[in-house]
């Protein structure tokens, strides 16, 4: 395993750090760099949230959430001991001018150190947040920002906060989060597709069939259910990930590892999107929501029952949202002309299993012509979850004599049994970037704004047109407009039903 390389001393400020995001990813991945001996002492965790209370009721909270969010016997009381000792909780109000003294405080003579500060809060916050460091004085030259997905909720809100955040921080100044990009196997596609010659040539028109990108999840809405009624799986997993994972699989290749090299491609990916507006998303889109269902067995609400728990409590009406989306696009540019790319995501689905298919063209002409030598064409499929790993997919001679027959058999590689180690979460990767500077792996503001700018013509043309959802039973994958999208082109999904 390659040696980690300890980060600069550091402050980390996490506003919303009471919050869910805290407590399952980011103190969880923290724990982890700490116990890898990353963090150079002295180095600090402060954690900002409105509800009063002190460190120890605070550490209490996070030591129960690291064992409940740490795989097995990952917690270890030895080290817990020494990682609570950079973790403190300052209250403060983010919209109250007021509420900044303690996180002053706690910062001053601090100055000359990297100051990360991490908001794992609502998007409207992100503003008023960067107002309060810059009107407090505490914008050093070595702060950064961390902004949590989603930037907005339409093209026009991501320009706002843009605009805003921008007033505050300079560019480089800013990581804007997407955690698929400190995915093992997300930036694995880097390695694959420029590390070797072997897929180069054959990625795209004239070789390529088609490419699915699937992220199936097993989870519901649960707890989040009133902040999913206003967003939904498109502006929650496509705008965002999904578009992101097209870029890397779709764009040209960059002239250097270079954050804008890469950057500088996906934004031509997502430039050369075909809109798909009012006249295309009847055919093009499918929206989905889940009803009570068994997975694995296990009986499963729906997304309705969810809702009115918290209709009960809050008064939250319907706002129509998706739970799934599939959809086929197109990308306008040379290399993928006349290409389909199918996405679909959804939530409450048979299995957690993200992958990224790209099925090739059928051979021109099969030397092998009856039944029993049938070809199929060859497929790479890059796993992202749960199991990390490579299959490449091809015809072979069953062995021995008995004719000729063939069969399709897979080069599968595993990433886990290759390296023979345990993968990092996305968010111990990225939070060690952000401590060390580097924005490679986050999105500048063009890229962010572009995919809104997409999306929003697909919401534009839903709303336009009164595209509903269709039901869907939990435990499925997904409404049947969905196999229809693929059917109606003489494809399917992979897996199968
Ligand atoms: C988050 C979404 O960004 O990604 C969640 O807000 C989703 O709704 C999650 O469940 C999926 O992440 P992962 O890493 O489990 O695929």
């Amino acid at each position: 395993m390659a040696k980690l390389i300890p980060v600069d001393v550091f402050d980390l400020v996490i506003f919303g750090g009471t919050g869910d995001l805290a407590m399952r990813k980011l103190l969880p991945a923290l724990y982890h760099r700490h116990r890898d001996g990353q963090f150079p002492e002295g180095s600090r965790i402060i954690a900002v949230g409105r509800q009063d209370m002190d460190d120890a009721a605070y550490l209490d909270i996070v030591g129960q959430a690291l064992q409940a969010n740490l795989g097995e016997g990952e917690f270890d009381a030895e080290h817990w001991e020494r990682f609570r000792g950079l973790v403190s909780y300052v209250v403060a109000d983010a919209l109250n001018p007021d509420g900044w003294a303690g996180l002053r405080q706690r910062l001053e003579g601090h100055e000359d150190r990297t100051r990360a500060i991490y908001l794992a809060t609502a998007p409207s916050l992100f503003g008023p947040i960067a107002d309060g460091f810059s009107a407090n004085g505490l914008i050093t030259e070595r702060s950064r920002i961390v902004l949590e997905k989603p930037v907005g909720h339409d093209s026009a809100s991501a320009a706002a906060i843009n605009d805003q955040v921008g007033r505050c921080f300079r560019e480089n100044q800013i990581f804007r989060i997407d955690h698929y990009l400190g995915k093992e196997t997300v930036q694995n596609l880097l390695a694959l597709r420029f590390g070797n010659t072997l897929f180069e040539p054959l990625w795209g028109r004239g070789v390529v069939d088609h490419v699915q990108i699937t992220v199936a999840e097993r989870l519901g809405v649960g707890d989040r259910v009133a902040f999913y009624n206003t967003t939904g799986a498109l502006r929650d997993m496509v705008q965002n990930h999904m578009m992101q994972l097209v870029c890397l699989m779709a764009m040209e290749p960059p002239s250097s590892l270079d954050h804008d090299a890469i950057r500088d491609e996906k934004l031509k990916v997502l430039r050369a999107l075909k809109p798909i507006g009012f006249d295309e998303v009847r055919a093009n889109t499918v929206r989905g929501r889940y009803s009570a269902g068994a997975i694995d067995g296990q009986a499963v609400p729906g997304y309705m029952d969810e809702l009115a728990s918290q209709q009960q409590k809050k008064g939250v009406t319907d706002d129509g949202a998706e739970t799934f989306v599939a959809m086929k696009l197109e990308i306008d540019n040379w290399r993928w002309s006349g290409v389909p790319i199918y996405l679909r995501t959804g939530k409450r689905l048979k299995t957690k299993h993200s992958e990224i298919i790209v099925q090739f063209q059928d051979v021109p002409h099969s030397i092998f012509s009856d039944k029993t030598r049938a070809l199929e064409p060859n497929r790479l499929s890059i796993r992202l979850q749960p199991d990390e790993g490579v299959e490449l997919s091809f015809m072979a001679k069953e062995p021995g004599p008995g004719g000729f027959n063939l069969r399709q058999v897979a080069l599968d590689l595993s990433f886990e049994e290759a390296f023979g180690i345990r993968y990092h979460d996305a968010y111990e990767r990225l939070l060690v970037e952000v401590l060390r500077g580097n924005t490679a792996l986050f999105m500048r503001r063009d890229e962010v704004e572009a995919a809104w700018k997409w999306v929003d013509g697909i919401i534009a043309g839903w709303e336009e047109s009164g595209q509903k959802t269709e039901n869907y039973v939990a435990g499925t994958w997904g409404p049947t407009g969905a196999s229809m999208l693929l059917d109606r082109d003489g494809r399917s999904w992979l897996p199968e039903d």
